[in-house]
């Protein structure tokens, strides 16, 4: 099964998660990126990543290249942002079409997915939801979180390749 893994990731935690994705489905792995996007303080990036979601403008994106039609499976992943999925991805969603595919959606976050799951999937239809996930700080808790991908790739995998 011939799989993709884009995601966007702040402070590493999605990034951590979508390599990890990438170890147990030998996926090629997309990192999308906010442009200009700097360095910022907490507060600083609270107010920017909240601002967003709050006004619904999904910033523009650095260039990148990607075809969904190359691939069976799509893993798509962010960080929760006010209870939704980081802007970023939806900004990556609004651009590249995906339809038809196998979907796994992930999210990671401090304390709370609240709705952001049901917001990623709605973002998703047209596509069969095969998984959705949720991390609690993976930089704090890796191995907990590996054996839950491991066990997914497992699931997924037995019988297709
Ligand atoms: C702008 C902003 C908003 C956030 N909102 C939430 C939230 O609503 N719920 C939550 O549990 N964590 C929230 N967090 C924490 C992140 O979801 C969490 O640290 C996540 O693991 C970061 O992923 P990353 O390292 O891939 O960027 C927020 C962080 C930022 C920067």
């Amino acid at each position: 099964m011939k799989t993709a893994v884009v995601f966007y990731s702040s402070d590493g935690n999605s990034a951590l998660i979508a390599a990890q994705f990438k170890t147990n489905f030998s996926a090629d792995l997309l990192r999308v990126e906010a442009e200009g996007e700097k360095k910022r303080g907490f507060l600083s990036k609270l107010f920017w990543g909240c601002g967003m979601v709050f006004s619904g403008k999904n910033p523009p994106l650095k260039p990148y290249s990607f075809d969904p039609s190359a691939y069976d499976l799509i893993v798509l992943g962010a960080p929760v942002w006010a209870g939704n999925p980081a802007p970023p991805i939806k900004t990556f969603l609004s651009q590249t079409p995906i339809n038809g595919k196998k979907v796994i959606a992930f999210v990671c976050h401090a304390g709370g997915s609240g709705n952001s799951l049901k917001k990623f999937t709605a973002m998703l239809s047209g596509n069969e939801i095969v998984g959705v996930m949720d991390f609690q700080k993976p930089l704090e808790n890796i191995e907990e979180h590996k054996k839950r991908i491991e066990e997914t790739a497992k699931g997924l995998l037995s019988g297709v390749n």
